[in-house]
């Protein structure tokens, strides 16, 4: 396992001439989840963009896995880093184990050895029962599963969650809790998660960091950040939600 899963250094990012990130700084120890929190807009989304070179014009220093992140999303993600947009696409047409065939060959095309559908379903049992359903048929929250699932397939070795309990029922958030906090320990993964669900965040990751308007207001492990209520009234619109 990397020493460092992440790290960002003074990272800038632009939307055409629109500036949307001011200077982030991050650092993920292998095997460890950090969390990026903060309001709609706050550049968590542009945070994981700036990781994959996607979408974005950036500046500052990222490395992954132990390299300095060059070249397109491709390239990234051939490195070993899963990413889950929050746009949460998976192929309509196809059932779920297609869906999940595809991408196991898309992991070991990377040279990697994909994980067993029976290990993926043992993870997120939610898969179980949808596994011979079409994505059509799929609500948005059993979709969002899907989409998540089939990163863990590919086995990367590091993920990138953009608000997985977005829009997902309570039962299926409890159960993507499971998985997340799971995969560390299981496949010495490391994961970056952008949420706004504290609940989840509070049981899955090690060190937090809050994002205000592009910028990093906050940073601290998941303990300081749970005794900060301060934080949370500032900056997390605590009880809007
Ligand atoms: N594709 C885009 N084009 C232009 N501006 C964008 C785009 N995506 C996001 N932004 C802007 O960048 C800023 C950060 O957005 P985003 O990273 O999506 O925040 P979050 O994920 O925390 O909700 C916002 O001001 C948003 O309007
Ligand atoms: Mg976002």
């Amino acid at each position: 396992m990397t020493a460092t899963a992440l790290r960002m250094t003074g990272v800038e990012a632009w939307y055409g001439p629109a500036k949307a990130l001011f200077g982030i700084d991050l650092e993920l120890r292998g095997g460890e989840t950090v969390a990026l929190l903060g309001r709609n807009g706050a550049g968590k989304t542009t945070t994981l963009r700036s990781v994959m070179n996607l979408m974005v014009r950036r500046t500052g220093d990222i490395e992954v896995l132990g390299e300095p992140a060059k070249g397109g999303a491709d390239a990234i993600a051939r490195r070993g880093v899963g990413w889950v947009p929050d746009d949460r696409r998976i192929f309509p047409t196809l059932t779920v184990r297609e869906n999940l065939t595809l991408a196991q060959k898309a992991g070991r095309s990377k040279g990697r050895e994909p994980v067993a559908l029976d290990e993926v379903v043992e993870i997120l049992p939610i898969m179980g029962r949808l596994i011979d359903r079409r994505g059509s048929a799929l609500s948005g929250g059993e979709q969002q599963a899907v989409a998540i699932a089939r990163a863990i397939v590919a086995r990367p070795r590091l993920l990138l969650l953009d608000e997985p309990t977005e829009g997902l029922a309570p039962v299926i958030v409890d159960e993507l809790e499971r998985a997340v906090a799971d995969l560390p320990g299981r496949f010495g993964m490391s994961i970056v998660l952008a949420e706004q669900n504290l609940t989840f965040v509070q049981s899955v990751a090690q060190q937090v960091l809050v994002l205000e308007t592009g910028r990093l207001v906050y940073s601290g492990t998941a303990e300081q950040f749970a005794a900060d209520p301060g934080i949370k009234e500032q900056f997390l619109a605590i009880g809007t939600r």
